[in-house]
């Protein structure tokens, strides 16, 4: 008889921060929480675990270093999750790397850029994204993180195109 071997493979999400998310913590903490990156990653870490995940985490100032890493990401992971930061409102080059790449991305954004200043509605990145999550302050990071690997499985499975 033939013996039936699962083999399971952990997902590979890349989790990038644009500029100033290394201030997390001190930078205007009553628009983005108390919490610094490094909480936030390993609250991320601990989800992905959950949901059977790795993440690799990365935050640039630089908005070229973000394009570079969106580049090299295609074949490596399965998925992004991004917070381009002040980026959002003023990439094309981000938008052009993410839609370059074809691989599924969710925005993800501490505050509510859409009740801020009026420079801040508008996003590069929300049409080449799978969805947008925004306003939570970290838990925002947990609900994109679970909506994009629920997303990746459902693909997968054959659901969704
Ligand atoms: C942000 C919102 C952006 O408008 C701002 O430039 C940021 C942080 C957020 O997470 O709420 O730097 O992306």
């Amino acid at each position: 008889m033939r013996s039936l071997v699962t083999f399971y493979v952990a997902m590979k999400i890349l989790v990038l921060h644009g500029p100033n998310l290394n201030l997390l913590g001190t930078r205007e903490p009553n628009i983005y929480g108390s919490e610094t990156l490094e909480d936030i990653v390993g609250l991320l870490k601990e989800k992905a675990a959950e949901l059977g995940a790795n993440i690799d985490s990365h935050q640039t100032n630089c908005e070229g270093d973000l394009v570079s890493a969106i580049g090299s990401s295609k074949g490596v992971y399965n998925g992004l999750l991004i917070n381009p930061a002040a980026y959002t409102h003023t990439s094309i080059a981000l938008r052009d790397a993410l839609q370059a790449i074809d691989l599924p991305c969710v925005e993800v954004h501490l505050s509510n850029p859409a009740a801020r200043e009026s420079f801040r509605h508008h996003s590069y990145i929300t049409a080449v994204s799978v969805g947008h999550i925004s306003g939570f302050g970290a838990k925002s990071y947990l609900l994109a993180l679970e909506g994009l690997i629920d997303y990746i499985r459902i693909r997968d499975a054959g659901v969704v195109e």
